[in-house]
């Protein structure tokens, strides 16, 4: 009769165990009393990068790497991506439904009204070199604030935690903003709050002499998109990052810091600026099979390309794709698409990265769009931590919801040296 839970035969001792499955998994610590004596600890998991470790509940993003299904809250990517905005899409995230009319517009309220930074942030960013990478800048920012809120540092009250989304949400585009101004040894553009989140954003960028800047609706749209695009993608690197940091019930602006510069690595966020790099570099489409055969032989990475989960085309990359055909008819063509499409080509039909199901992910074309509209290449991750704010947030909340949350502290196989006497240093070996 089949029932939902594993037989387990420890061969040591001969002993069987029964665990239970639940939602396609078992509980780690149900391994524990698996055990050759007494005092033995009990089996432990041992799965380095998370491979097959699920670290939560959550409701908030679902993935069928398989398939290349993207749904937040159960609405598909492609159909938020079409018919929402940033805003409202951040909505749902942090409160699991799309709002209402009076929702929107309070939620939209209360973003706008925190849009402001703290004027000594001024001078944490005139502080930095001129060609500070703009992360680190506002990974620093980010820091800054849990010293001018005090109040965040109490996570458990949820009128407090909305209150710091709210601040956070409102104030990462003006910080990312600062970053950019500075680096240009440019005044700073205050917030707008007249304008549309992206919009702002772009005010706050690239507003010149004029009274009032009139953003470019077709990038004002493209980029709403692109921010709902980057929103959440459940358990990756940075927010387990935010939710490892958080569970220490330290304030969310610090937590937050640690997750941006998770993102910062080229493996994770880092990658879009990695791949226009490359791209570039590769400079020519009849230079792209010599670039191929350099990634087969293990010498380079086709930076934008594979992922942990999708073993499958990302659908926010085919998204993505469109958008970018939409900004050249605006910007004029970024001809690193071309070298980009013909990279794709090839790559999809060699046995190389198909055996090992690498497709184009999130951050095979943005980086081609975000230098179409001018912004400079180490902008580009940046570009994905300003929406992805609303994500790690989302998943923060979530998690100091959670009866089950508990601070994160993992095990180890340890494999150094056995118990050993102090050593007199004349006595001791060269390491
Ligand atoms: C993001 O997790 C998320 O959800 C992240 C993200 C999000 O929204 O938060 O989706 C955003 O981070 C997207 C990924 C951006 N990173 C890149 O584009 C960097 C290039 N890609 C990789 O380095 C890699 O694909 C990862 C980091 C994305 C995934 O790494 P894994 O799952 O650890 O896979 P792996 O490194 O073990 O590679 C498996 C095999 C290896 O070959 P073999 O050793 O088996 O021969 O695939 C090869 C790798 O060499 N491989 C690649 C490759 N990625 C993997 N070969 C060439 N080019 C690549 N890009």
């Amino acid at each position: 009769m089949p029932s939902d839970d594993l037989t387990i035969t420890d061969n040591r001792t001969g002993q069987t165990y029964t665990i239970p499955i639940k939602d396609g998994a078992i509980r780690a610590i149900d391994l524990r009393q698996i055990k050759t004596a007494e005092d033995d600890f009990g089996l432990l998991s041992y799965d380095p990068s998370f491979e097959n470790t699920a670290s939560c509940r959550s409701a908030i993003t679902f993935i069928d790497g398989d398939k290349g299904i993207l749904r937040y809250r159960g609405y598909p990517i492609e159909e938020l991506a079409e018919k929402s905005s940033y805003l409202e899409v951040a909505y749902l995230l942090v409160n699991g439904e799309l709002p209402r009319k009076k929702e929107l517009e309070e939620w939209t309220y209360n973003v706008a009204h925190h849009t402001l930074v703290h004027e000594n942030i001024r001078k944490f960013m005139d502080g930095f070199h001129h060609d500070a990478h703009p992360m680190g800048m506002l990974l620093t920012g980010i820091a800054a604030l849990s010293t001018f809120y005090p109040d965040a540092k109490n996570v458990t009250e949820p009128d407090e935690r909305r209150m710091q989304i709210y601040r956070t949400i409102g104030k990462i585009p003006t910080l990312a903003a600062f970053a950019y101004r500075h680096r240009l040894g440019m005044y700073y553009v205050y917030p707008d709050d007249d304008l549309s989140y992206a919009g702002n954003f772009l005010n706050m960028l690239f507003k010149m002499g004029e009274i009032k800047y009139k953003p470019n609706r077709v990038i004002e749209r493209a980029l709403d998109v692109l921010f709902i695009l980057h929103a959440d993608h459940e358990q990756n690197c940075s927010t387990n990052a935010m939710r490892s940091i958080a569970s220490s019930n330290v304030d969310p602006y610090s937590a937050m810091a640690g997750a941006i510069g998770a993102l910062s690595g080229p493996l994770h966020g880092g990658a879009n600026q990695a791949a226009l790099t490359m791209l570039a570099q590769i400079g020519s489409k009849d230079k792209v099979w010599d670039f191929v055969k350099r990634v087969k032989q293990g010498e380079e990475r086709i930076m934008g390309f594979g992922h942990r989960v999708y073993k499958n085309y990302d659908p926010r990359a085919k998204i993505i794709r469109r958008i970018a055909e939409e900004v050249f008819e605006t910007t004029g063509r970024n001809p690193l698409i071309d070298i980009a499409v013909e990279l794709e080509h090839i790559a999809l039909q060699d046995d190389y990265f198909v055996e090992r199901k690498l497709y184009p992910n999130v951050d095979f074309y943005s980086g081609i769009i975000y230098q179409a509209i001018g912004f400079s290449v180490d902008m580009y991750p940046v570009l994905f931590a300003i929406p992805r704010t609303s994500g790690w947030l989302a998943q923060w909340d979530e998690m100091m919801r959670d009866s089950a949350t508990r601070i994160a502290r993992p095990r180890q196989i340890y494999d150094g040296e056995p118990a050993r006497p102090y050593m007199p240093i004349g006595k001791r070996r060269s390491s």
